[in-house]
């Protein structure tokens, strides 16, 4: 979808400087073209050359340089970005371009271009707090200008507070979730669960499965950006939970079965990519469990089946399962897909070593209740909820 979008990178000098980088290589890796404007303090952080190798681009850095071309180029850059992302966004320049300034390339670009400007600010925490530039950041907002809020913890300087670059995986974010330009799911509200649930033993033990979350991740935020209100309700995983989502988090069947209902009435669309344990201890031991001299032996019950519940009341609700299979992936999906009462089915080969559980990318084949069928091959899991949503809408 990106390929043809550009990002006009403004680098500022601050010590935050070198994160740039990573967020354009992100960037790039999702197939959108950079072009970096370096500010003259920023070349005294970072050499431009690493901004040359990683956009593929020229760097451009003093406007001028080049007295033939300057005029072309910032109104070029202005005209070609659809977004600019400012970054470290130092006091300095947030200052100048709240007060109207243009006095080098990247000012004079950001004031010539009519596309989105976001800052993410880096700085000393007591220059960030400070009135003026809180004051010119209000003016900026106020006027349209977006701001990704700095982070908190240890700064450069020593200091402790506000003032960090936000982690760089949200920068690239929401830069691609602003550049996003589907939005079929306007106003529609999605439910998806993601992660594992656990089952508690005693109170240091419990029995769980090898979910990371990614894939319901993964979906949650390709709804956000094609414009749904988005509800996650995820097991315990390791990832931070998406920005602009309801998060919801929850440990066990029970828990995820509760808030699921509780929120199911209201939803047009509910995905559940969960990993929800179907078994729990018979008994959960208040006390720690203590060894014995035989075998343990440990009972476990049935608990909830939170879709196939969903499929005997569901209503208007599109409801879409997975099926995570080790064999007879068709079969046992299609039987899924019949007896769960759904509309689709995801089914994953979850055997395969490099797709499926804990990896980054998915191999599946997606089933309507109709007949049609989806065969994918293997993607990333973004780009495997992007195909999920264009067969649900197709
Ligand atoms: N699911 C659920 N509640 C459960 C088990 C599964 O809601 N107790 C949902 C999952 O979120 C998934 C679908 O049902 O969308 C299929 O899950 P899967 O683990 O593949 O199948 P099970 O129904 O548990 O059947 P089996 O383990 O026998 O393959």
């Amino acid at each position: 979808m990106n390929s043809e979008k550009t990002v006009v990178v403004g680098v500022c000098g601050g010590i935050a400087a070198y994160k740039a980088l990573d967020v354009i290589s992100s960037l790039r890796k999702n197939n959108i073209n950079i072009n970096v404007i370096m500010t003259d303090s920023a070349v005294k952080f970072v050499n431009p050359l690493s901004f040359q190798s990683l956009s593929q681009n020229m760097v451009v850095t003093d406007m001028f340089a080049e007295p033939k071309a300057w005029e072309i180029q910032h109104i070029s850059l202005a005209k070609k970005a659809d977004l600019m992302l400012i970054i470290p966004a130092t006091a300095n320049v947030i200052g100048k371009v709240a007060s109207g300034i243009a006095d080098d390339m990247l000012t004079t670009t950001i004031m010539a271009s009519t596309a989105p400007v976001v800052f993410a600010p880096a700085m000393n925490t007591n220059m960030y707090i400070n009135p003026i530039v809180q004051e010119n950041i209000a003016k900026l907002k106020n006027l349209g200008y977006s701001f990704i809020s700095p982070a908190s913890g240890r700064l450069a300087c020593g200091d402790v507070g506000e003032g960090k670059l936000a982690d760089t995986k949200l920068i690239c974010e929401i830069v691609l979730s602003k550049l996003y330009d589907k939005k079929d799911l306007q106003n529609k509200r999605v439910l998806v669960t993601a992660g594992p649930t656990i089952a508690p033993i005693d109170p240091v033990r419990y029995i769980t499965n090898r979910s990371s979350g990614k894939m319901g991740f993964a979906i949650a935020e390709e709804a956000r950006d094609r414009g749904a209100k988005v509800t996650l309700i995820s097991g315990p995983t390791n990832i931070t939970p998406p920005f602009g989502v309801n998060f919801i988090s929850v440990k066990t069947n029970q828990e995820m079965f509760d808030k699921v209902i509780e929120y199911f009435p209201t939803q047009d669309i509910v995905i559940k990519s969960a990993a929800v344990a179907d078994y729990k201890p018979r008994e959960y031991s208040e006390q720690k469990i203590k060894k014995i001299e035989d075998d343990l032996t440990l009972t476990f019950i049935r608990d909830n089946d939170i879709l196939k519940k969903l499929g005997e009341i569901k209503k208007h609700q599109v409801l879409i399962g997975f099926a995570a299979e080790s064999n007879n992936l068709i079969e046992n999906a299609k039987i899924k897909l019949a007896n769960k009462n759904l509309d689709y089915i995801v089914a994953n080969d979850i055997t395969s070593e490099d797709a499926g559980f804990a990896v980054d990318e998915n191999k599946v084949v997606i089933f309507n209740k109709n007949g049609s069928i989806k065969q994918l091959d293997r993607m990333s899991k973004r780009l495997v909820a992007r195909e999920l949503f264009n067969f649900i809408n197709s």
